[in-house]
C-alpha cells in the first residue's frame, strides 16, 4: 500500500432535483484546481444531466470496466476542463452497495493506486435519498448540501440530513446557497433550513457561503461548458472561488481516515 497521503474526499449533494450539484461539483473542482490542488470528480449520478453531457465530453471506459476487471482506472479517467479528471457517471457507482468480494477488492486497489495522484475528490450525487446517494455521503469526509430558495428544496435538504443524522449519526453538514439574488437572501435560506433542524435534530449546520443566480451559468450549461472556464469574471464564477478558497482552508482529514482506501471501503461495506 502506498504512503500515507491525505485525500479530502467531498460530497456535493442536497436531496432536491436541480438545485445546482453538477454544476457546484465542476466548478468547484475547477477552482481547486487553479488553486494547486489535484482534484477528481467523481460522477456518482447516472442520471440524464450526467457531468460528461454537461461538459461534452466522451467517455471510452467507465466504472463498470474497472470491477470486470477489463481496464485500469487510469484509463476511466477523462481529462475535464482546468486541469480536473473525471470518472464518469456508470452502473458500477449504481452499484456500489452490491459487489461481490472480488469486485469490492478490485475496486479498493484501483483507487488505491489513485490516491498518490490526488489531493481532492468530488463526489457528484444524484437526487434524491436513494441507497445509492446515502452510501456515497457516508462515506466522505464533508458533506456539502446545495439548496436554493424554494420550499422543497428545503423540505428535502432536511430529510436529508434527517436520514443521515438519525441513520448514520453524521452530525456536521456544509450549506451552500445557490441561486439566490443576494448575500443576504443566501444567509437568510440559510437561516430557514437552521430553524427546522434546530428545533428536530441535533446537528450542526455551517454555513459556506452562496452563488448567485447568474445567466452565465445558462449559457456555459448550453455552451456545454463549466462557467468558470467559459466566463470566468461572471459572478457565479467569483462566488464559486471564494468558495474555494474557504475548502481550502477546511481541515485536512487525519489519517487513515482520510485515505482513499477507506472512502472505498466505507462506500462498498453495506
Ligand atoms: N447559480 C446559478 N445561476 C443560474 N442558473 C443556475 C445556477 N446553478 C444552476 N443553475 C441552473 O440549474 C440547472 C441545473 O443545474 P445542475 O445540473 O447543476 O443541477 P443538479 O442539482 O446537478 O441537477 P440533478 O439533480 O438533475 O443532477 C443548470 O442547467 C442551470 O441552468
Ligand atoms: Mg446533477
Amino acid at each position: 500500500m502506498s504512503k500515507a497521503h491525505p485525500v479530502q474526499v467531498i460530497a456535493v449533494s442536497g436531496g432536491k432535483g436541480g438545485v445546482g450539484k453538477s454544476n457546484v461539483s465542476v466548478n468547484l473542482g475547477i477552482a481547486l484546481a487553479q488553486k494547486g490542488r489535484r482534484v477528481v470528480l467523481l460522477d456518482a449520478d447516472l442520471g440524464l444531466a450526467n457531468i460528461d453531457v454537461l461538459l461534452g465530453l466522451t467517455a471510452n471506459h467507465n466504472l463498470a470496466d474497472v470491477l470486470a476487471g477489463e481496464c485500469d482506472i487510469r484509463d476511466v479517467l477523462v481529462d475535464g476542463p482546468g486541469g480536473i479528471k473525471i470518472v464518469p457517471a456508470s452502473s458500477g457507482t449504481q452499484k456500489m452497495t452490491q459487489l461481490s468480494a472480488m469486485e469490492h477488492a478490485g475496486l479498493i486497489n484501483a483507487f488505491s493506486e489513485l490516491g498518490d495522484q490526488i489531493d481532492v475528490l468530488i463526489v457528484d450525487t444524484a437526487a434524491g435519498i436513494s441507497e445509492s446517494v446515502v452510501s456515497f455521503l457516508r462515506a466522505s469526509q464533508e458533506l456539502l448540501l446545495v439548496v436554493c430558495d424554494e420550499p422543497t428544496s428545503i423540505t428535502d435538504a432536511y430529510a436529508l440530513i434527517k436520514l443521515m443524522n438519525r441513520d448514520y449519526g453524521v452530525n456536521r453538514f456544509r450549506i451552500l446557497a445557490n441561486q439566490v439574488r443576494t448575500e443576504q437572501e443566501g444567509r437568510h435560506l440559510f437561516n430557514k433550513l437552521t430553524r427546522v433542524t434546530e428545533r428536530f435534530l441535533d446537528v450542526a449546520l455551517q454555513y459556506t457561503g452562496m452563488v448567485p443566480y447568474d445567466e452565465a451559468v445558462k449559457k456555459a450549461v448550453q455552451r456545454q461548458r463549466a462557467v468558470l472556464d467559459a466566463y470566468p469574471r461572471a459572478k457565479a464564477s467569483l462566488a464559486i472561488r471564494a468558495l474555494a478558497d474557504q475548502v481550502d482552508n477546511w481541515p485536512l482529514p487525519s489519517s487513515p481516515r482520510g485515505h482513499l482506501e477507506f472512502f472505498v471501503e466505507r462506500l462498498v461495506e453495506a
